[in-house]
């Protein structure tokens, strides 16, 4: 084949020729995903270079879809969810969603701040969980892609919104990075003291979504201590040692090796469902769990800022939701890791502080970082 020397440097401008060239970046899928009290929602789609796929929706800021690969190669969506919009607006237990103001429970929904008794929703009993009736999982988020791989959500939350104090900004950044991570970042700010705790609550199944129950996981956390509850699962306020009993998982065990015990605080919890008092106090990031599927080979490590880790084991799931696929998703079919302050922190005035004041920023990372062994 013959070029002439201008077509050769033409070509060499196209091809980069000389400086080595960065693989171009994959860029972000935006989808109509469909409608919220008028509003339109988007699936955001973010693929890194190892071809791990995540699907972001701006309503509650969901994680619908998650796509790693096992040992061969294969990939698998390893999050519970819905094929579309539709059966998130069912109601669901907050599959894949940002949680919030306050992530987990406070006791009797209830608590004084400055002097001043704040009355929340009560929707788990008598108790306030995960935000309210219409959390943050429920609203529709404003989107930007920040990057090729940077999803970034807002919302405002206004102030009395579920009894909650304060005009509450808040932002959260998924990242999806070529080491197969998902990161997520919160931020958020107030005009009037109030309390904030944000997590996500993803529910992982490393074989797969629907691919049966989790039994066989095999989990490490980094936790000493444990965060005992009462009949309505708030805290006791004792940190108990989990050494020796059915919550250590300092070393790794396999989850359904002892969930059937009889145990006191597995009863109450119908299986895990209970804060991990980190060893890395908080503050800044630190490993926090591993979890690994022997059959796939997956694996999944938390890394996070936050002092606590809310394991869950699908215990309230019972067959009653039809997820992705229209595979059913029965009790234990996913487990959740979600970072967190302890709950019911703000009326245990000994853990750590969950007080946001104005002029200060509240902040907290999270790392889902997966692989499959060989
Ligand atoms: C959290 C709670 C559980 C349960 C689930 C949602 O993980 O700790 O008790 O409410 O959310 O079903």
């Amino acid at each position: 084949m013959h070029y002439s020397i201008a077509a050769a440097a033409m070509l060499c401008v196209l091809a980069g020729c000389g400086a080595k060239q960065e693989p171009r970046p994959i860029l972000m899928k935006k989808e109509p995903f469909g409608t919220v009290e008028g509003k339109p929602v988007e699936l955001y789609t973010i693929t890194n270079k190892n071809n791990l796929e995540t699907a972001i929706t701006n309503y509650g800021g969901i994680v619908v879809s998650l796509k790693t690969p096992d040992r061969q190669g294969k990939l698998a969506d390893v999050v519970l969810g819905f094929d579309n919009l539709d059966g998130y607006l069912k109601g669901h237990p907050y599959f894949g969603a940002i949680i919030g103001r306050y992530g987990n429970r406070i006791a009797k929904a209830k608590f004084t701040l400055g002097g001043v008794e704040y009355k929340l929703v009560a929707n788990n009993g008598e108790n306030h969980l995960h935000g309210g009736t219409k959390g943050f999982d429920k609203v529709v988020w404003s989107a930007r892609e920040k990057a090729h791989n940077q999803l970034e959500l807002s919302y405002t939350s206004k102030d009395g919104e579920e009894g909650y104090p304060g005009n509450l900004a808040v932002r959260v950044t998924y990242t999806l990075t070529d080491n197969n991570e998902l990161k997520i970042d919160y931020s958020a700010a107030t005009d009037k003291e109030t309390i904030v705790n944000l997590t996500n609550h993803s529910y992982f199944n490393l074989a797969g979504a629907g691919e049966g129950n989790i039994l066989g996981h095999e989990v490490l956390i980094r936790a000493a201590r444990f965060t005992p509850v009462d009949e309505g699962l708030i805290p006791t306020g004792e940190l108990r040692a989990a050494k020796g009993t059915v919550f250590d998982f300092i070393y790794p065990r396999i989850i359904g090796e002892r969930i059937g015990t009889n145990d006191q605080q597995l009863i109450l919890g119908k299986g895990y469902d209970h804060n991990y008092v980190l060893n890395a106090a908080g503050g800044a990031l630190a490993a926090a769990a591993r979890v690994r599927e022997p059959n796939s080979g997956r694996m999944m490590e938390v890394l996070t800022t936050e002092p606590g880790l809310q394991f869950y084991t699908g215990n309230f799931l019972d067959g009653s939701i039809t997820g992705k696929g229209g595979k059913v998703y029965r009790q234990r079919y996913g487990f959740c890791m979600e970072t967190q302050h302890f709950p019911d922190s703000p009326n245990k005035p000994e853990f750590p502080s969950v007080v946001l004041t104005p002029g200060k920023t509240y902040s907290s990372t999270t790392v889902y970082r997966f692989s499959a062994e060989q």
